[in-house]
């Protein structure tokens, strides 16, 4: 019990130092130098676009998931300090959103307005990526403080909790890219652990709905 409490204290006061978030973003940005390097050093394999696009695809997912898994882990371990971290998991997401969309408009599209408004009624999975993207967008600019004062705590909320439609839109263009070569394994684990992550979410809300009706 003494050491649960003196390993949830030294978790807590990690997480309220001032470092924490510089360690979140050097940690979160480590993917990408990875990637530019590769890209520089010539050693992304015989297409270093597609390895881009798809590996910042990968990571934008994989953070999705880590900022949504913020709030279960801070209540179940009984660490509030995780709070602190979760905008910036959110913004590290979406900033491999941005590489990842930067990365398909020039390596794939040679920055040609058009031909990515082509590409975007022609496939589906493009459709939806971007569609995740702007709700991503909206989300990041209202992501600080004068957002949350300007919009009300209502409002914010509201808007925040359309993080779920972005998770379900990413697996959705995950599937719809993958299903022509019918390799659904990738697609299957992270559209697993999404479910359980929402899943949590609707069960504490039906829990304390319902402990409110007793009352
Ligand atoms: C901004 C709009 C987006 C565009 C234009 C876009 C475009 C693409 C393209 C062209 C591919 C590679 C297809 C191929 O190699 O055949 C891809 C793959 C992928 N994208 Fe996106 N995408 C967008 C948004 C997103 C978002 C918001 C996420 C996740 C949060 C995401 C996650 C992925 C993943 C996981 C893959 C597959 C990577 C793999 O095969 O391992 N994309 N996307």
């Amino acid at each position: 019990m003494a050491q649960a409490i003196g390993w949830r204290r030294g978790a807590h006061l990690a997480l309220q130092h001032s470092v924490a978030k510089p360690t979140v973003w050097l940690l979160g940005l480590l993917p990408a130098v990875w990637l530019l390097w590769g890209a520089i050093a010539n050693t992304l394999g015989a297409n270093p676009a597609e390895a881009l696009i798809r590996s910042t695809g990968d990571w934008a997912l994989r953070l999705l998931c880590v900022a949504l898994a913020v709030t279960p882990l801070r209540v179940t371990l009984g660490v509030p300090a995780l709070a602190r971290l979760r905008r910036d998991v959110g913004l590290l997401c979406f900033t491999y959103t941005c590489i990842h969309l930067l990365c398909y408009a020039w390596l794939d599209m040679s920055l040609v307005l058009g031909d990515i408004w082509h590409d975007i009624l022609k496939r589906p999975f493009i459709l939806v990526g971007m569609l995740s993207w702007v709700i991503l967008l909206a989300l990041a600019l209202t992501s600080f403080n004068a957002a949350v004062r300007s919009l009300g705590a209502r409002r914010w909320q509201l808007l925040h909790r359309t993080v779920y439609a972005v998770a379900g839109l990413a697996v959705l263009h995950f599937f719809w890219m993958r299903s022509g070569k019918n390799d659904f394994a990738e697609v299957a684990v992270y559209a697993a652990i999404l479910a359980v992550l929402l899943g949590w979410r609707l069960w504490r809300r039906l829990a304390s709905r319902s402990a409110q009706l007793k009352r």
